[in-house]
């Protein structure tokens, strides 16, 4: 399972509204995280001022770009299969050209020119400002690449189509990078080291957003509870800022406050939160203010302490429950999700079980759960050998997504009974006379669309519920209206 915006639009080709005076036609598709597709809207806003609109239609693309991830083996192997099907629309369009963004361009470089004889462009994270000059290059027929990774990077003053948007939710990027070196993950490898964008540039998207009528924005970083701004430039630079710069530093309780406070009828999400990173004013942040949704995606990895410490992961599972303790004791109704993974290096039933126990106590709401996949490059990669049996992986992840679903059961049973407030996003994937939305804590919840239209805040009554879904009647519209 990825963790991405929809499962269902993992790989689908992403569509913003025409410009009639562009003739060329881009064909964008993204795989992996929100932070992809997220990007895929940055470089379908840089593409557009180059003659490009977005087409669904692989046949009629002159530039098929696929936004692409690799953070487990099989993420790289199910983009590897897309371009087997690039190549064969190629044979019959020649003039087609193919470029590969994000990760795994930035992992294999030009190695991917030399492995994939069909790709003409290879462009990392932080490159795509160069892509009208890297087209340029690649239609004089020459191959292109720019992987170089930026301090700087941000993105913060080109102003994002929205790609395949229900107009209703958006995402909105704050930090790109990480520097937490978790040894198991390729991400500071792919993606850089770990830099904030200006605050000022994520008010000015996020009233925007409001302005053409969005309704929810989801603040986005690979840890966003480590952001900082302090006038630009690396979160490890920080040390050598000014008195001025520190004194007059945002973090990231600051943001929340600032964007809680500018939109007050939007609802506020983030994503992703580390351990080890999120203090005590953030969750305060979220108390204070109605419209900051009531939801952490607080991933740990693994319950015991010899693999956390093993993994880098910089907190003990008792500074996690001590985490989980204070949520829970300043907001009562907070969900909180996780990430799990199944099998690392070295652990034993012992930590498992470790795993296990930690789930029962913490009890999530829904989980993303994992059997470690070995990624070249890693500290783990190079340090550790993969010495879980697969056969073990397997077992342990299966028990570990058993008990997941049996505690998502008992959060959403809890559900049932209640009012709550849930903001219309699209029709039901079950039914076309019911809508679907989510309410504070990041459920879904399904019930009869009657005269509500998608945008609208409704409250809704919960009937009934399954372990991923709540069921309901609307009872009227909340005063967020
Ligand atoms: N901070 C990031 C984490 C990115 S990776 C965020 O914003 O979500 C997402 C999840 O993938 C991690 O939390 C971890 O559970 C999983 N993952 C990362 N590397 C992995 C690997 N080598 N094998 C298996 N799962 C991995
Ligand atoms: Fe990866 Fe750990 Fe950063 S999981 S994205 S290195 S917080």
């Amino acid at each position: 399972m990825e963790k991405v915006i929809d499962e269902k639009q993992q790989g689908n080709s992403l569509v913003t509204t025409p410009k009639p005076e562009n003739s060329r036609k881009l064909f964008i598709e993204s795989y992996g995280c929100q932070m992809n597709f997220s990007d895929s809207e940055i470089v379908a806003s840089i593409l557009a001022k180059e003659g490009f609109n977005t087409t669904q239609n692989l046949e009629d693309a002159d530039l098929v770009l696929v936004n692409t991830c690799s953070i487990r083996e099989k993420a790289e192997q199910t983009v590897r299969k897309r371009l087997e099907k690039y190549n064969a629309v190629k044979r019959i369009n020649p003039k087609m050209k193919v470029g590969v963004l994000g990760c795994m361009a930035e992992r294999l470089k030009s190695k991917f020119l030399e492995e994939e004889k069909i790709v003409d462009l290879v462009v990392g994270p932080d490159a795509y400002k160069d892509l009208p000059n890297l087209i340029s290059e690649v239609e004089e027929g020459r191959n292109a690449v720019n992987v170089i990774l930026s301090k700087e990077e941000t993105y913060g003053d080109i102003s994002p189509v929205r790609l395949q948007s229900n107009g209703v939710t958006a995402f909105v990027s704050i930090t790109r990078g990480c520097d937490n070196m978790c040894t198991f993950c390729v991400v500071p490898f792919t993606r850089g080291r770990e830099r904030s964008r200006n605050p000022q540039s994520i008010l000015e998207e996020v009233n925007d957003l409001a302005a053409k009528g969005f309704k929810e924005i989801t603040l986005l970083g690979q840890n966003v509870d480590s952001y900082l701004w302090y006038g630009g430039g690396l979160k490890k630079d920080f040390e050598k800022a000014t008195e001025m710069q520190k004194a007059t530093a945002v973090n990231f309780a600051n943001l929340l406050d600032m964007v809680a406070k500018a939109q007050p009828k939007m609802r506020i999400r983030f994503s992703t939160s580390n351990p080890q990173d999120m203090t005590l004013d953030v969750i305060e942040a979220m108390a204070k203010h109605q419209n900051i949704c009531k939801y952490i995606h607080l991933p740990v990895q693994s319950g015991s302490d010899r693999i956390l410490k093993k993994m880098n992961r910089l907190h003990t599972r008792q500074e996690y429950f001590e985490l989980i303790d204070n949520i829970k004791k300043i907001i009562p109704d907070c969900a909180i999700s996780q990430d799990m993974i199944a099998g690392f290096p070295t652990e034993t039933e012992e930590d498992h079980q470790d795993t296990l126990s930690l789930m029962e106590y913490v009890k999530y709401d829904f989980g993303f759960m994992f059997a470690y996949s070995e990624r070249p490059g890693t500290m783990a990669g190079r340090k550790f050998e993969d010495d879980v049996l697969e056969a073990d992986k397997k077992r342990r992840l299966q028990e570990i997504i058993q008990l997941q679903q049996k505690h998502s059961l008992y959060r959403t049973e809890q559900q049932v009974g209640k009012t709550q407030e849930i903001l219309i996003e699209k029709e039901s994937k079950k039914s076309d006379q019911h809508w679907s939305g989510r309410n504070s804590q990041n459920t879904m919840v399904v019930f009869p669309k009657e005269n509500y239209k998608i945008g609208d805040f409704v409250m809704v009554k919960i009937t009934d519920c399954t372990s991923a879904t709540l069921i309901g009647e609307a009872i009227g519209y909340s005063d967020n209206n």
